[in-house]
């Protein structure tokens, strides 16, 4: 990544300059606004860190400029110490991130390296989607939030290689869709993709059902049949509901997974198979396999790249966008969403997540009489529960817990996540905001838009 530090003041451009590029970062300096400009038309320039207060120009028309040369451009304001005016306004004006003086080096570093992490990832989020018209996906996966686009570029970097991949997460978030896209992004998309699902298989069947049977291996089986594994020959076998797979069965699928060879059930003569393997499961494979409940093995082996779709609630963001794709699919005839009752929605917590949410609109829309829908037309589920989050079924000290986590993401949102002021609309210290932070594996990321 190359970076443009910009500083009137030598001595601290050149520190800064000095530190970034022992890090391995290419630098290049600019002692002021219009010489900034002039070098970011030149050189091709990722990230500019731009100190605030410049006697040419200050940060903010420097930010401006430079934006319409390159829309992409990240940028790091530096500002005054306790100056939350003016980072607040840089951060509109697409600043992705401040710091304060003094500048403290190594979150300084860490802040870089997040952005080269989300550079990355917008990267290949915009080659996947890029793709999505010419794919044969059931639906478009929907959202562009940060969650969404993270599990996207991780499904697009891992679909060519030959690796058993682990899908996780509730009930409803889009596992199967994104074990489709696996597929679809392969080198085996010609080839078929073959659902298994664990949860719905007979005992008794199960074996047969994915390795096959030769005829007379047991009452009924009146002639050769394949399994599942060799009808997906060259493509991909999704095992739905992996959670599920009985006891006896995980070692016999071990062993196919690391010698790719089946044998059909009465038969003695091993079959090379060809799959690749994608496993979904809304429970905790992890745990489940330290209980003694899954072998340890098999979920190493599955578990060798892992998906994992977060639930609706943690990606509020992509609710809108949501919203917006079922209403136009399920409508017969057009109809537009209220705010107060789209800002209701994104509220509400979505324990049944995308699939809960489509069924939801589905009805809406078919029932409403006018041509927008209100508050008064959402279930009564949506209405009552405008909270953060829905946490009645909780022990008392979870309950407490958990509403102050939705209050200090609440005040995170509300702040454009400047902590400084987030904190003191929660009437606490700073510091204590940021252990809370911690405490509850709230992110300190802004979201973007
Ligand atoms: N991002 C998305 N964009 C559009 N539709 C989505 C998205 N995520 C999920 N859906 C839709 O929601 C429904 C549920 O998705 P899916 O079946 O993939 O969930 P799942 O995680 O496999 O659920 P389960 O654990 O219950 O099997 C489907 O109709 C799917 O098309
Ligand atoms: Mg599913």
């Amino acid at each position: 990544m190359k970076i443009m530090v910009v500083d009137d003041e030598n001595i601290q451009r050149e520190m800064l300059s000095g530190f970034l590029e022992s890090q391995g970062f290419e630098v290049t300096g600019a002692s002021g606004g219009i010489e900034a400009i002039e070098k970011f038309r030149q050189e091709h320039i990722q990230l500019v860190l731009l100190d605030h207060r410049m006697p040419d120009m200050n940060g903010d028309e420097v930010l401006e400029k430079i934006r319409v040369i390159n829309p992409n451009v990240r940028a790091i304001m530096i500002t005054a110490y306790g100056a939350v005016d003016t980072a607040v306004r840089v951060m509109k004006l697409g600043a992705v991130d401040f710091i304060e003086k003094p500048v403290d080096l190594e979150d300084l570093l860490q802040r870089i390296h997040e952005i080269e992490q989300n550079t990355a990832v917008d990267e290949d989020f915009q080659e996947v989607r890029e793709v999505f018209e010419e794919i044969d996906l059931p639906v478009k996966i929907i959202g562009s939030g940060r969650a969404i686009r993270e599990a996207i570029s991780v499904a697009g970097r891992i679909a060519s290689s030959p690796w058993p991949v682990l899908i996780t997460g509730e009930t409803g978030t889009g596992k199967e869709l994104f074990a489709r896209l696996v597929h679809e992004l392969s080198p085996r998309h010609d080839a078929p993709f073959v659902e298994v699902n664990c949860a719905a298989i007979p005992e008794n069947l199960f074996e047969s059902e994915l390795f096959g049977h030769i005829k007379g291996a047991f009452t009924g089986a009146a002639s050769n049949r394949k399994g599942r594994f060799e009808q997906a020959r060259g493509g991909t076998v999704f095992l739905d509901e992996a959670g599920e797979l009985p006891e006896n069965l995980q070692p016999k699928l071990l062993r196919v997974l690391q010698e790719n060879r089946i044998t059909p059930v009465g038969s003695d003569i091993e079959r090379d198979v060809d799959v690749r393997v994608v496993a979904a499961t809304n429970r905790d494979l992890r745990e489940m396999s330290e209980q003694g409940r899954f072998r340890e093995d098999l979920y190493f082996r599955l578990n060798v790249f892992e998906i994992h779709v977060p639930p609706l609630r943690e990606r509020r963001e992509d609710i809108p966008e949501l919203v917006q794709f079922f209403t136009d699919r399920y409508a017969a005839r057009p109809v537009k969403i209220s705010q107060p009752a789209m800002d209701m929605l994104i509220k509400y917590h979505y324990p049944g997540n995308v699939r809960e949410l489509e069924h939801i609109i589905q009805r809406v829309v078919t029932l409403v009489r006018s041509s927008v829908i209100r508050p008064g037309d959402l279930p009564a589920e949506i209405k009552s529960g405008h909270r953060a989050g829905n946490h009645d079924d909780l022990p008392l000290d979870q309950r407490l817990a958990a509403i102050e986590r939705d209050e200090i993401v609440k005040a995170l949102e509300e702040n454009n996540y400047v902590q400084t002021r987030a904190a003191e609309s929660l009437g606490l210290s700073e510091r204590v905001l940021r252990y809370k932070m911690k405490k509850y594996g709230v992110k300190a990321s802004r979201k973007r838009n």
